[in-house]
């Protein structure tokens, strides 16, 4: 957590709310001729911390709950986030990750020791999920594995350590510990991070101390070389670039990845972020405003990358991200509980869309986070479960994992806002599936005016478009637990009519179609 200050637009009237270009129809077009890069699978990656009932209890029951699990994990989270092909994990936090100590999340859970979770909630961890726990978790969902390293307070030595226990196939004291808590083959970690927020709750670092220290572990995380993790340097936030500028050059040949994170608050505080439900419009459009400034810390932080790694050695991972709210009342403040709506959605995609515009460089994100914490994709209450707004955008993306994006360009778009505070109408994104389809994705950031699109799709016949559209009649729309389908996608599709193909694309909505010919 840092208290970066974004800049907070100033906003008239409710009544100064309009669509800049009303009535007009926007032409998305779309280059198949032109492929550009692959978008990894790992954009859409997950974050799961122990944080509130983001783990335990939310995903995590044990063995002996009656609520259905296998060995300890919720069957019906499981299973629907099985549903919606979850490619990656980032465990086991966050700021919880730099006080971690693996060694007293292995062996019999009941003589773990029990500490107290002091960055969330000062509430008692007792370790009950460890590694192999967040393994099983990983294969039951078939995704890959990103562990987070302490170097808050840990030693390089326990981090090698650590990576010996997961990776070793040789004979060592370690790899035989491994086979006795149940495990004799190595586990597959995708990727490794040195730290998080070194320069925040990861030991407020500045980046030239934080490069020695990543220099010095990477030298001695060592692991078989087809096992070995991709490395993450824990990188900066906001519009702080000089995290990914002095790693970048002093880590070269080092590391895989610089971590980035951003958080979108509605207001731009951390004293008074904005609510989840029941909000203005003003805040809104603050949020699409806030979101959208992902564009530009990306933008400028591949800048400097291009400069530094022209190689393209370095992916910039934006490994926390997502809408933070004040918490709902009446919950613990340092569980971060809040509620989903088709806002976030709408934000989810947003950002979907500007991770694709940039794959060549982002090649892994998490959402913060998975679980009943900021924006998850589930939430729970006890035996009780639901699935968010958010839930339904992943899911609907699902084709753009692993797809080659397309290049799209945007003329005559409408602007939500005014006075020159608007934000884009209409955002758009395009990929070539592996199942060979041209999928297209649009989000219309306006929460009262449909906007008409015409697709074109050069280098390929558009007879008709099909698919799934997500929308609601509220701004603060959501699910509840009596009403878990309040919002959730419904079968869209448009045919061209005289050689042209308009889709109308409905206000606060996200909208993914295969095109036909
Ligand atoms: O996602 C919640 C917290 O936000 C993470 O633990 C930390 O890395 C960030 O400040």
């Amino acid at each position: 957590m840092k208290a970066f200050q974004p800049k907070v637009l100033a906003l008239g009237l409710a009544a100064a709310f309009c669509a800049g270009a009303a009535f007009a129809q926007v032409n998305v077009t779309v280059d198949a001729s032109k492929p550009g890069a692959v978008i990894d699978k790992d954009v859409y990656g997950q974050f799961a911390e122990h944080l509130g009932t983001g783990i335990y209890g939310g995903l995590w029951v044990g063995p002996d709950s009656k609520i259905p699990n296998t060995k300890g994990w919720r069957n019906d989270v499981v299973g629907a986030l099985k549903d919606m092909h979850v490619p990656l994990v980032r465990w086991p936090g966050g700021c919880f990750a730099d006080e971690y100590h693996w060694r007293e999340g292995i062996g019999p859970r009941n003589k773990r020791p029990v500490k107290v979770n002091t960055n969330w909630g000062g509430v008692p961890e007792n370790n009950a999920v460890g590694t192999h726990e967040f393994f099983d978790l990983v294969e039951m969902l078939g995704a890959d594995a990103y562990v987070n390293g302490n170097l808050g307070t840990g030693t390089p030595q326990e981090a090698a350590e650590w990576i010996e226990y997961m990776t070793s196939e040789g004979k060592s004291t370690l790899a035989e510990l491994r086979a006795k808590n149940g495990h004799p083959a190595p586990f597959k970690v995708a990727y490794f991070a040195i730290g998080n927020e070194s320069w925040g709750c990861g030991g407020n670092m500045r980046p030239e101390y934080y490069a020695d220290l990543y220099r010095q572990w990477n030298t001695f995380l060592k692991a078989p070389q087809h096992l070995r993790p991709k490395m993450i340097a824990s990188g900066g936030t906001g519009d702080d670039t000089a995290w990914t500028d002095i790693l970048s050059r002093d880590l070269k040949g080092r590391t895989d990845g610089i971590s980035f994170h951003y958080y979108t608050l509605p207001t731009g505080k951390w004293e008074v972020k904005g609510a989840a439900t029941g909000f203005p419009e003003s805040e809104w459009f603050s949020t699409m405003s806030q979101t959208l400034r992902m564009e530009d810390f990306v933008r400028k932080n591949v800048a400097i990358l291009d400069k530094n790694d022209p190689e393209k050695k370095i992916g910039f991972d934006v490994d926390e991200w997502g809408t933070w709210y004040d918490v709902e009342k009446g919950t613990n403040p340092g569980f971060l509980f809040q509620r989903n709506t088709i806002r976030d959605a709408v934000v989810a995609a947003l950002n979907f869309n500007i991770f694709h515009a940039h794959a060549d460089r982002v090649r892994m994100t998490n959402i913060a986070q998975m679980v009943n914490v900021l924006q998850a994709m589930i939430i729970t209450d006890n035996e009780k479960m639901l699935l968010t707004p958010t839930y339904h955008a992943f899911k609907m993306y699902v084709p753009f994992q692993g797809a080659t994006s397309l290049p799209v360009s945007l003329s005559n778009n409408t602007t939500y806002g005014s006075n020159g505070q608007g934000v884009p109408g209409i955002s758009a994104s395009a990929a070539k599936a592996k199942d060979g389809k041209t999928y297209v994705a649009l989000v219309n950031t306006n929460p009262h005016e449909a906007t008409d699109v015409v697709l074109n799709v050069a280098g390929q016949n558009v007879g008709a478009v099909r698919g799934q559209l997500l929308t609601a009649d509220a701004m603060d729309a959501h699910n509840t637990f009596e009403h878990k389908d309040a919002v959730k996608p419904v079968p869209f599709s448009a045919t061209a009519s005289g050689g042209k193909l308009t889709i109308k694309v409905p206000a606060k909505s996200v909208l993914v179609v295969a095109v036909e010919g």
